[in-house]
């Protein structure tokens, strides 16, 4: 069934529900003609909250053009939109609810394929996890990063940058007025965060897993090519609504596991693990990460990007976007893997530039030997952790300190600055029930400012470890994704002011030095937090699986695991 004789509306009777459709379709506006043609669904993700997609407007114009020159009639829909800023308690919270309202409409109403607009940190995942799942013909375009601003002479971007002066200020070395004034600058115009943040990972690992046409990651929102882009977007899904290619042919296993190598090769955020994660149990299987850990150990750091390097996605852009990275890390790739141009990854790899550029490095010279990410196991993380080696101060990457506990991000808002709290550069900051269910949402509170303090007395670093996330714009020795998380019993928990911890991250290890026996009166003690009393939150807080699972809801996986520890 094709355009719109799809999926109708229930009356018992399917003659009179496409009349009644088309009775209401046409007051739309639309000829016979029109109505005839592949239908190609948009998803408008504007809000008026929302400025990284502040361009979604004239985005969609372009697709609509696409669509309409390749003979297709383009209709968008409203899905949710969500900003990193804009989310209380915190956007993870609500990514889920995106991924649900999407694939719900996606499949609700008549499209033969769907282009999907993302931009912002989880509206790229929530995007692709909806589009596996309801597994209509998708492509998927961006919103594109933001240029960037400058102060002083010194460029600026959101959000390294804002966490970096914002440190600098709370240790009293930009004042009032001056830091107002760089506000003003750190985000200065449409589009996604132009350092390696989440949303420029997830578009840089969309585009390797096949979802979106070469070359469309990196693409500046302000630019030209971004509306062209957008264009060819829409003429693709055109094609792919009459050779019904579906998203589960290109988000394949092979396909995933090139974006954890992408994920590695570029320096991404550790958000991006998560994200995949959960677009992988949407189709059907999980991330390997003794495979992912390995990947690290094959795969360089090569781009130089903030914050683990220096530039920023607009320099990318220029250097050539994802096609020089895949091209250097080719013989580690699968490219046989389709893409939605409806060739192989290996295709649409560019041969060499006959020009220097010094963004994306060859893999002989990286700017980090081992990947951006590292796993982390041991009696604090049974079911895992990770962290942004390629972020962290190298001497702290292997370190024994004291705990210091916060037991909440409550407490933690409340102690971190008290010139009173006990705490040396060596101690070890930990941060507890900021987990999927713990916070809820698991925040990105991973980033624990360094106590003001020891800030003011030049303190830069120190170890941090948290069962939250952290924004892939922050940087520092920073342990995330604590899995079990406190609020599911997790041994975090359990980590009392003045216990011993040890990060070894080259062993791949975090452990905490406290006896067995120590532990298991502690564990008596330990009771879950209250059970939500209604609503979203009550859903969220009974289907969020841990960091491993990707914070998916367990019935949104196509296996869940509920139904396999049932059968089992
Ligand atoms: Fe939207 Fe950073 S706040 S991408």
């Amino acid at each position: 069934m094709q355009g719109m004789k799809k999926g109708l509306a229930q009356y018992g009777d399917a003659g009179f529900s496409l009349f009644l459709r088309k009775a209401f379709i046409k007051a739309m506006g639309y000829s016979d003609d029109a109505l005839d043609r592949p239908i190609v669904g948009i998803t408008d993700t504007y809000s008026a909250y929302n400025a990284c997609h502040r361009n979604v407007p004239e985005l969609i114009e372009a697709i609509k053009r696409g669509v309409m020159l390749a003979g297709g009639l383009p209709i968008e829909f409203p899905v949710i939109s969500i900003h990193e800023a804009f989310s209380h308690p915190t956007s993870m919270f609500l990514r889920n609810l995106m991924a649900v309202a999407a694939e719900e409409m996606i499949r609700a109403q008549p499209m033969d394929a769907v282009v999907l607009i993302g931009g912002c940190d989880k509206t790229v995942p929530a995007l692709l996890m909806a589009a596996a799942s309801a597994d209509v013909p998708a492509i998927l375009t961006v919103t594109g990063p933001m240029i960037t601003g400058s102060h002083k002479g010194e460029r600026l971007g959101a959000c390294t940058d804002c966490r970096r002066l914002w440190g600098k200020h709370r240790a009293g070395a930009i004042d009032g007025a001056e830091i107002e004034q760089i506000n003003g600058q750190l985000a200065p115009g449409p589009g996604t965060c132009m350092v390696m943040g989440t949303a420029s990972t997830m578009a840089l690992c969309a585009e390797a897993m096949g979802m979106m046409l070469p070359g469309g990651a990196a693409i500046p929102a302000v630019h030209a090519d971004r509306l062209r882009h957008g264009e060819a977007t829409g003429a693709r899904a055109v094609a792919m609504a009459k050779e019904g290619l579906r998203p589960t042919q290109v988000m394949t296993k092979p396909a995933v596991e090139n974006a954890l190598r992408v994920l590695q090769a570029i320096g991404g955020s550790t958000n991006g693990l998560v994200h995949l994660a959960a677009i992988a149990g949407r189709l059907g299987f999980d991330i390997d990460y003794a495979k992912f850990d390995r990947m690290g150990a094959e795969t360089p750091v090569l781009v130089d990007l903030k914050p683990s390097g220096q530039h920023y996605m607009e320099d990318l852009h220029k250097a050539g976007g994802l096609g020089p990275i895949l091209r250097e890390i080719r013989e580690q790739l699968d490219l046989d893997c389709l893409t939605v141009t409806g060739g192989s990854l290996g295709s649409t790899i560019p041969p060499a530039a006959t020009w220097q550029q010094d963004v994306i490095r060859p893999v002989t010279d990286p700017i980090h030997k081992g990947g951006g990410l590292r796993m982390l196991y041991g009696n604090l993380a049974p079911n895992g952790a990770v962290i942004k080696q390629a972020a962290a101060t190298p001497r702290l990457l292997k370190h024994t300190g004291r705990a210091v506990v916060f037991r909440s991000l409550a407490d933690l808002a409340e102690r971190i600055d008290d010139p009173a709290l006990e705490v040396t550069a060596d101690d070890v900051l930990v941060l507890q029930n900021a987990g999927p269910k713990g916070a809820p949402g698991m925040p990105e509170a991973g980033y624990l400012p360094i106590p003001k303090k020891l800030a003011a007395a030049g303190v830069a670093d120190m170890v941090r470890l948290s069962d939250a996330r952290m924004s892939g714009t922050a940087f520092g020795t920073i342990v995330l994704h604590i899995s079990p998380e406190c609020a599911e019993g997790g041994p975090l928990a359990l980590v009392r002011d003045g216990d011993r911890i040890a990060l070894d991250v080259a062993a791949g290890r975090i452990e905490l030095l406290v006896d067995e026996a120590t532990l298991a009166a502690r564990r008596r003690d330990w009771a879950p937090p209250a059970h939500p009393a209604r609503g979203y939150y009550r859903l969220y807080y009974d289907e969020v699986l841990q960091a491993e699972y990707g914070c998916d809801f367990d019935f949104l996986r196509k296996h869940p695991l509920r139904d396999a520890r049932t059968k089992a």
